[in-house]
């Protein structure tokens, strides 16, 4: 067993079996939750790709990328509330960058809310950089950072 889990993280391919954990997690995460069809939607895309970490076969978080032209872009990452600082994000965010640089991506970028200082700080350990400001991107007076990975400059 490791640091409180009940047992160990693993990371599989979402599928439609994933969905209602899914949106659970998403609904108690975010005040503007994504529909379930809005998964059902990237689970049908062939540049989306939705990931799930789960311990004792309970999905536990979830990520959502895309990878295009070279460019990944992560749109959505959450963690189930009780089961957070567990490392369950860094697993999931170290998949996606692992995926990233075996697919030969140069860059990998995100928004995050600027007032959401435990997802920047997750980002900034996994060397993400603040490249601009979206101001009233997630509504009015709710601005966004894009954060950005470069992954060729590292070798
Ligand atoms: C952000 C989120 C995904 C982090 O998930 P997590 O599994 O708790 O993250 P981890 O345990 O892997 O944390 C890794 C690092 O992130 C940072 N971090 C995570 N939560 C933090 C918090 N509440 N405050 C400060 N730093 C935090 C820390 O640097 C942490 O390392 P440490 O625990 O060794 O200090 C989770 O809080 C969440 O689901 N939030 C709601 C949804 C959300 O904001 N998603 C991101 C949208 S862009």
């Amino acid at each position: 067993m490791m640091g409180g889990l009940p047992g160990s993280v693993e990371i599989f391919d979402a599928t439609r079996d994933d969905l209602p954990e899914i949106v659970q997690i998403e609904r108690l995460c975010f005040q503007q939750p994504w529909s379930r069809g809005s998964f059902e939607r990237e689970l049908t895309l062939p540049f989306s790709r939705l990931i799930v970490a789960r311990v004792n076969n309970s999905t536990v978080g979830f990520l959502c990328r895309w990878l295009i032209a070279g460019e990944m872009h992560i749109l959505n990452l959450a963690v189930h509330p009780k089961l957070r600082r567990l490392g369950i994000a860094s697993r999931l965010l170290g998949y996606a960058l692992e995926e990233a640089r075996t697919k030969d991506a140069t860059v990998v970028t995100l928004e995050v809310r600027r007032t959401n200082l435990a997802a920047q700080n997750l980002y900034r350990k996994f060397q993400f950089e603040e490249r601009r400001l979206r101001r009233n991107y997630y509504g009015p007076g709710e601005d966004a950072l894009v954060m950005e990975r470069r992954l060729r400059s590292e070798s």
